[in-house]
């Protein structure tokens, strides 16, 4: 059986699920039952001062049935004292020794301000502190969460603040809202840090009441800028992971965004996270997720002859690279097995309207079925995406036989690429 237990920057965690600082880390009574049900580790709702919040605080985007794929939040930090969250803590280390229990800190850009929070968090016996350098609403407008994670300078200059008074790790919890997360990454690397964390959430407006004109979530017929985060927002996660990965800042990450399943976090890992963190689907489903999460990630270890989860970490980077470097030989088709396919032209209509024409209406046997029009199909997957039934639609792969040719290799004048056929 695979080892799930991770070392992550010098914090030990029995697995490498852990829970994001959010409404499930709250408490120490819902912490200690998390780590009871089988979570690694938990990274304690963000401390600041002053505690101020509002009521409404969600709203929920659904996908057709699916509901929540995406929830927007407007809540600040935790909205009980500082004391009484320290007391907890400190329960909490100490009747869970071997779990891992990180402290959430967000202030102003004020040296003495940090100082004297985290010295005083320092004093729970936590395992780490994280920085939260990421809330996007609320905070930014009072110079803390996002308003430092978008500033580079800021970001390293208080990373090396709390790196002085921290004789435990410091993790910085990193923003999506920003051009390039690398510029961030390599400035919290400066200052000290010794992992990153991402993403927080990603500034939205959670919809707009059609009747009142007010949009979600409304604190009495008013709302503001909020964040995003769950199911979908793991695209742009995954790549915001990936980015820092490949940003030379060389620190281990915890990926955090839209996962709800093993394969979800495998994916996370396998883009070069050693830890995930998970808020919206424990928020949706509660705790019990981590048994299919940690059942699932060590089974499909065991089933790639993988020891352990460092050695899943990063293994899909270095297939990620410019666009200019892809090979423009590769051509693939769509292709409808005609058993299994139910007639519903869903792929027909796309590709007619939405893609190049490929599929075709065409009479067999009597009665009307959809084709591939091979010479006008580019191989965009549109079809194969939209399809209702599993696999039948699939890709082919239709490559004329010539060696693989970049658009570098374009411009340099190298090899020969197959005709572009386009079936007009
Ligand atoms: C209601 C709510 C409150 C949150 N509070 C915090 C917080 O206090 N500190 C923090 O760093 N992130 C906070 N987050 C962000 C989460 O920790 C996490 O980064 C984000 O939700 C993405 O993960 P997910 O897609 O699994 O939800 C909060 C998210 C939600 C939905």
């Amino acid at each position: 059986m695979a080892d799930l237990s991770v070392n992550f920057a010098g914090v030990y965690s029995p697995n490498p699920f852990w829970l994001a600082s959010a409404p499930p880390t709250n408490t120490g009574e819902q912490i200690m039952r998390a780590f009871d049900m089988g979570w690694g580790g938990a990274v304690w709702k963000s401390l600041s001062d002053p505690i101020i919040n509002v009521s409404s605080r969600l709203a929920g985007t659904d996908a057709g049935a699916r509901r929540m794929a995406g929830l927007s939040n407007i809540e600040l930090s935790t909205d009980r004292s500082l004391e009484v969250n320290f007391k907890e803590m400190r329960e909490v280390k100490r009747r869970y020794p071997k779990h891992a229990v990180i402290a959430s800190v967000m202030m102003p850009a004020e040296r003495p301000l940090w100082v004297d929070l985290v010295k005083r968090t320092l004093d729970t016996g936590c395992d780490a502190l994280e920085l939260n350098f990421g809330c996007p609403h609320g905070m930014p407008e009072r110079g803390m969460g996002a308003a430092i994670g978008q500033h580079p300078e800021l970001a390293e200059q208080i990373t090396s603040w709390v790196k002085e008074v921290s004789h435990v790790p410091v993790l910085v919890k990193l923003t999506p809202n920003v051009t390039d997360v690398a510029f961030v990454a390599r400035a919290a690397r400066d200052g000290g840090a010794d992992a990153l964390v991402l993403v927080n959430t990603i500034t939205s407006i959670g919809g707009v009441d059609l009747d009142t004109f007010t949009p979600r979530p409304s604190v009495s017929g008013r709302s503001s800028r909020s964040g995003y985060c769950g199911p979908a927002i793991k695209p742009i996660a995954l790549f915001q992971v990936s980015r820092v990965a490949q940003s030379g800042a060389n620190l281990p990450i915890s990926g955090i965004g839209g996962i709800e399943t093993w394969r979800d976090a495998a994916e996370f890992i396998l883009l070069g996270s050693t830890t995930v963190q998970v808020c919206t689907s424990v928020m949706h489903y509660g705790y019990r997720i981590i048994d299919d999460l940690c059942d699932g990630l060590s089974n499909y270890l065991d089933e790639k002859g993988l020891p352990n989860v460092d050695a899943l970490c990063g293994l899909a980077l270095p297939k990620i690279g410019a666009w200019e470097e892809l090979d423009l030989n590769y051509k693939v088709v769509a292709s409808i097995d005609q058993e299994t396919c139910i007639g519903c032209g869903n792929c027909y209509v796309a590709c007619r309207d939405g893609g190049h024409q490929a599929i075709i209406a065409a009479r067999h046997e009597g009665r009307t079925r959809v084709e591939v029009d091979e010479s006008r199909c580019v191989g965009c997957n549109l079809c194969s995406l939209i399809c209702p039934v599993h696999d039948c639609i699939t890709m082919e792969d239709r490559s004329p036989d010539l060696p693989p040719r970049s658009w570098r290799d374009v411009l340099a004048g190298k090899g020969k690429t197959a005709e572009v056929t386009d079936g007009t």
